[in-house]
Parts: C-alpha cells; structure tokens; sequence
C-alpha cells in the first residue's frame, strides 16, 4: 500500500517534470509565421521529454536524418510521415496536426522537413546539438547537400523506359485494325451464310 503510494507519487513528479516541446513545422522562427523549416530550429531537451512536431499549411514531414547527410533520411529513423494542411488556416490555429516523438536520452539528433523539399535551404531541426555538432554547421551540411532531385531523376528515366516499349507497341494498334478488319470479313460471311439464305425464301 505505502509503496504504490509512493510510486505513483513519483510516477506524477516525473511527468510533473517531463516537458512537451511544440515544434513549429513549415513555421518561420524568425517572423513568426508560416514558411520555411522548423519553429524552433534548436532545442535541448532531456529523457522522459516529448518533441511535439506541429504541422502548418502546406506539405510538411519531419524526418529523422543525420549530421554528415541533414537532406537523407536514415534507416529505422523518425518519419512522422507526409501532412497536408490546407492554406486557409491560421499559422497557429488550434487543432493542427501533432506528431510526438519521445526523447530516451541526450544524444544529439538532426531532423529535415522532407515533404517540403527546402532541406538545402535550411529546413532542418537539431536536437541536442554539441559544441562540435553545431546547429550553423548542421545548416552548412545541408546547403552542401547532393541535390534532392537526383533520386527524382533516376526514377523519371526508369519511367521512360516503359515509354520507349510502349511506343514499341505501336504496330500494336495496327494488329488491332487487322484483327478489326478479320472478323468484319468473318461478319460479313454470317450475313451472307445467314441472312441471305432468308431473303432467298
Ligand atoms: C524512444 O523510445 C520510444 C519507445 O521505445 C521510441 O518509440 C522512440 O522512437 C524513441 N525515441 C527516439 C528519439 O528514438
């Protein structure tokens, strides 16, 4: 009894003490409005606290990427996935979508606002950034980032090869008309074999 007592006593003092970072997704910490990257772009919380992403207008993602590679998500990273919020909403109007993602440890991790595609431009988010792993230096890596629509591009020549062979299939339409052309022959030869015979009587 007196140790339930006390444990949910200090089950309500660590939850007293965890605290809810709201981040502004598509939120500019410099005006205060709508646009590019991460509202605030820097934070340091500790274990037990809770990052809350906060999606404005527009296509917004927070992806879990790296301090070398800020415009790459890594594997088994953080993905809030794609969220679309419509344009007539206010840049802090109630009810936008929450994404939330528990802090373990003190371990810097680097974030990018993928769905966005400004990552070069400085849509990235740093959580516990050192001395050395600095958020300026985080932004540096990421306008020195291959270009984003590399990937696109790879994909868009895989997509013209099914192009190519569907032009292969041009003689395609053609056997079509000859097909067409057969069983007009063949219809017109029931015509003849059926309904002919029937004017005859
Ligand atoms: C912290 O742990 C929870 C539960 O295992 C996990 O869902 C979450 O992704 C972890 N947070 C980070 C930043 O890896």
């Amino acid at each position: 009894m007196k140790l339930s007592v006390v444990s949910s006593v200090l089950l309500s003092a660590s939850s007293a003490f965890a605290f809810d970072y709201v981040i502004g997704v598509g939120k500019d910490e410099r005006t205060g409005r709508k646009g590019m990257g991460f509202d605030p772009s820097s934070i340091h919380p500790s274990a037990g606290d809770t990052i809350v992403f906060e999606f404005r207008s527009g296509d917004h993602s927070a992806v879990q990427s790296s301090f070398a590679s800020p415009c790459a998500g890594i594997d088994g990273g953080f993905n809030s996935g794609v969220q679309t919020v419509g344009d007539d909403l206010e840049v802090d109007a109630p009810g936008l979508p929450q994404i939330r993602l528990l802090v373990n440890d003190t371990q810097p991790l680097w974030f990018f606002d993928e769905a966005a595609g400004l990552c070069r431009d400085g849509a990235v988010f740093s959580v516990n950034p050192t001395q050395e792993q600095s958020p300026g230096v985080f932004v540096e890596n990421a306008k020195n980032s291959p270009e984003t629509p590399a990937p696109s591009d790879s994909d868009s020549e895989d997509s013209g090869s099914p192009d190519e062979s569907a032009g292969g299939d041009g003689p395609a339409p053609t056997s079509d008309d000859s097909e067409g052309a057969a069983l007009r022959v063949v219809a017109g030869m029931i015509w003849l074999g059926v309904l002919a015979p029937a004017f005859m009587l």
